[in-house]
């Protein structure tokens, strides 16, 4: 079940965050619950896999930094302070709610702090444990053909990249075509574009981010692939508010500029980030599996590869592997 966000649950988590002790009744009293709402609200946080500690006489406290999401907080760091935001405290699939937006007006955004059906590209399963991570999708309309879209997944992800620039992380920080941001090997995030209604050259797109902000060591097991968080990067808490803002701020510059000019004027951009350009990759999608030499991306966003006849050939969509590490 989709659940909006619970302020009861951000008072109590500021109060737990300061990792003293706290009991019930002290709580209760400075938030006008009654004991009973506290301990529904902290039992409702240990569902949500937040280590809470509780000593009988001491009350209970909390062995992980936490700062939720608030809305109002990533609002006033906004160059548009008019945008929407939707905050869900667990949600299916943050771009499965815009989708049921049919013809909307205007952009908006969705930020959850769980998701219950996070997926990825390919239909892959996206993990979205409680308060760790970015969940957001964007609702945006494009003044262009879904023919002009095959850019826009690369464009989100120069933004996100832009964005891990301006907390000082940039050697090692790289783009893979379509859809992924790495750090060395391991993945630190991905977007899911789902274009979601055309008609005399308008697309509604959704765009959906994952960034692993602050992701626990525990959920390793989960995750089928090697992936690191910004957190192990900057080797710190990071405040997912401010990060939600720079990164929402920036989006809508790259979607903007790539809905007036396309994707040349990223091209530079994104060959500089680029892991694949020169590597011998094998590329997967649904009608066939070729390998060859990647050469570039065109001015569509397209990942040309140089197969091994010679003959050059451009790919809209796939899964590429490395094969050999130049
Ligand atoms: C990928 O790398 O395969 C894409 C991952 C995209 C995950 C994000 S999280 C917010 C939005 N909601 C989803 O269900 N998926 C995207």
């Amino acid at each position: 079940m989709d659940k909006k966000f619970n302020s009861h649950l951000c008072q109590i988590v500021t109060i737990l965050s300061d990792g003293e002790f706290h009991d019930g009744t002290t709580m209760g009293d400075a938030l006008q619950m009654t004991r009973s709402a506290v301990w529904k609200t902290i039992k409702k946080l240990i569902a949500y896999d937040i280590p809470i500690t509780s000593i009988k006489g001491k009350g209970y406290t909390m062995t992980v930094p936490l700062i939720l999401l608030d809305p109002q907080k990533i609002k006033m760091e906004l160059d548009n302070k008019k945008l929407p935001i939707t905050l869900f405290e667990s949600i299916g699939s943050t771009n499965d709610y815009l989708k049921l937006k049919k013809k909307a007006k205007g952009p908006e955004i969705c930020l959850a702090e769980q998701q219950t059906q996070g997926k990825g590209r390919l239909a892959r399963k996206w993990h979205s444990p409680f308060g760790q991570n970015i969940y957001l999708s964007c609702l945006y309309l494009f003044q262009k053909d879904i023919s002009e879209l095959a850019g826009l997944s690369l464009v989100v992800g120069l933004a996100v990249i832009n964005v891990l620039k301006s907390y000082g992380v940039s050697d090692q920080l790289f783009v893979k075509w379509p859809n992924d941001i790495l750090f060395g090997q391991k993945k630190l995030a991905g977007n899911l574009i789902e274009i979601q209604a055309e008609s005399y050259g308008e697309s509604q797109a959704i765009i959906g981010i994952g960034l692993n902000v602050n992701m626990r060591n525990e959920e390793l097991k989960e995750i089928n692939q090697a992936w690191v968080a910004l957190s192990h990067i900057l080797n710190c808490y990071v405040d997912r508010n401010e990060l939600s803002a720079r990164l929402i701020n920036r989006l809508f510059q790259y979607l903007h500029h790539f809905n007036e000019f396309g994707f040349a004027p990223f091209h530079e951009e994104w060959l500089k980030a680029d892991s694949l350009t020169g590597e011998t990759i094998t590329i997967k999608n649904v009608r066939e599996s070729l390998s060859g030499r990647v050469v570039d991306i065109n001015a569509q966003g397209h990942l040309v590869l140089r197969l091994a006849n010679g003959i050059l050939r451009s790919f809209s969509s796939g899964d590429a592997t490395i094969l050999k590490k130049s």
